[in-house]
């Protein structure tokens, strides 16, 4: 059961403030505990619910760590911090670019092997997480196929280490969004107002639409595209201010960006399609079909990609691509992310302290 004292057990303490003062800061951090007090990121959980200059702030501090040709900067603000990665899925470039950021910025990094670890003796996450908080550690980098696990986290179990999410079941891959945000600011030749992107493939199994279509919302983007079969789409996605196409061809007509997206065949339960071929035949992205698009179009993909079954190696390795731009992108978004959190963490520390 959560309670007020639990999650930010010194605050209660604090005598400077009035009663009222008190009960508005306690209600807006368990509203939202991905805020300080003062609206400062203290975890990173998802972009929904993040004002516009909230994103432009990871953005622009992400972007002050690159230097030259892409080459990233090193910093001290982790000095004397301990960043936990804690990945209960596989996963190639999230965690690897935690671990070299943290580096980066001066951090000690422990990779906890999951599969090695005392969960499977069935210990609960709970008490895996309380362990792992006694050795003094200052951030979790959590990746877990539960949706909302990295929210439990931050809100139930450990409220004074900064939670980042690295990806939690179908809801959120919000440092994945920023990248590819990250990714736009710096290659695409108008702003996010002017653009019109395009997300193509499994929306229906993919955090990384929804955090894609939450931050391009966000900074303005007013044409979002989703262009899949019907069995890949989610109930009510024009909700989210997307227009649908299921006709690849129409949908990528004079876009400014394509995101393909992978077949998340590890979160569908029975074939939603009849073939990996037919797929490619029907919503690859080729380059006939990137022809359409604007001639200075972007190429993104999140990875992992599986070549010739949504994208063609001929456009993945091409010009217009920026696929392993996304990827160098990520070390400086991540180190954006935990530098702004720890930050945040502290400004909490110090009130409770105060
Ligand atoms: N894009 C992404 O999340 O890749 P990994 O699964 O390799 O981390």
């Amino acid at each position: 059961m959560t309670t007020v004292a639990h999650a930010l057990p010194n605050i209660l303490t604090t005598q400077t403030l009035t009663n009222d003062e008190l009960q508005h800061k306690l209600d807006q951090a368990m509203a939202q505990p991905e805020l300080t007090t003062e609206g400062e990121l203290r975890h990173f959980i998802g972009v929904e619910g993040l004002a516009k200059a909230q994103l432009m702030a990871i953005i622009e501090k992400a972007n002050g760590y690159i230097v030259g040709n892409g080459q990233i900067r090193n910093s001290d603000e982790l000095e004397g911090c301990t960043v936990m990665n804690l990945f209960f899925e596989n996963s190639t470039r999230t965690r690897t670019t935690f671990d070299v950021a943290a580096k980066r910025l001066g951090a000690s990094v422990i990779s906890i092997d999951i599969a090695k670890s005392s969960t499977q003796k069935g210990e609960s996450l709970r008490d895996t997480l309380w362990n792992l908080e006694a050795m003094t550690a200052d951030i979790f980098v959590v990746r877990h196929s539960s949706s909302g696990a990295a929210h439990f986290m931050a809100n139930e179990v450990t409220p004074n280490i900064a939670i980042i999410n690295g990806g939690d079941g179908w809801h959120a891959h919000p440092t994945q969004a920023m990248l590819d945000m990250l990714t736009i600011y710096r290659e695409a030749p108008r702003p996010f107002e002017e653009l019109s992107v395009a997300i193509i493939g499994d929306i229906k199994h993919s955090r990384v639409a929804r955090s894609d279509i939450a931050a391009l919302k966000t900074l303005g983007v007013k044409d979002i595209r989703v262009i899949a079969p019907k069995t890949l789409l989610p109930k009510g996605i024009e909700r989210y201010g997307v227009t649908v196409y299921n006709d690849i061809d129409e949908g990528v007509k004079d876009c400014d960006v394509l995101i393909g997206l992978r077949i998340q065949n590890e979160r569908i339960g029975s074939p939603l399609l009849p073939s990996t071929n037919e797929y490619f035949k029907t919503y690859g992205i080729t380059p006939e079909r990137l022809a359409l698009a604007k001639p200075d179009a972007l190429v993104m993909h999140p990875g992992p990609m599986n070549r010739g079954v949504e994208i063609a190696s001929s456009v993945a390795d091409g010009d217009q691509a920026v696929i392993l731009k996304q990827v160098n992108n990520g070390i400086a978004v991540r180190m954006a992310v935990m530098s702004l959190a720890m930050q945040g963490q502290r400004a909490m520390q110090a009130l409770a302290h105060a």
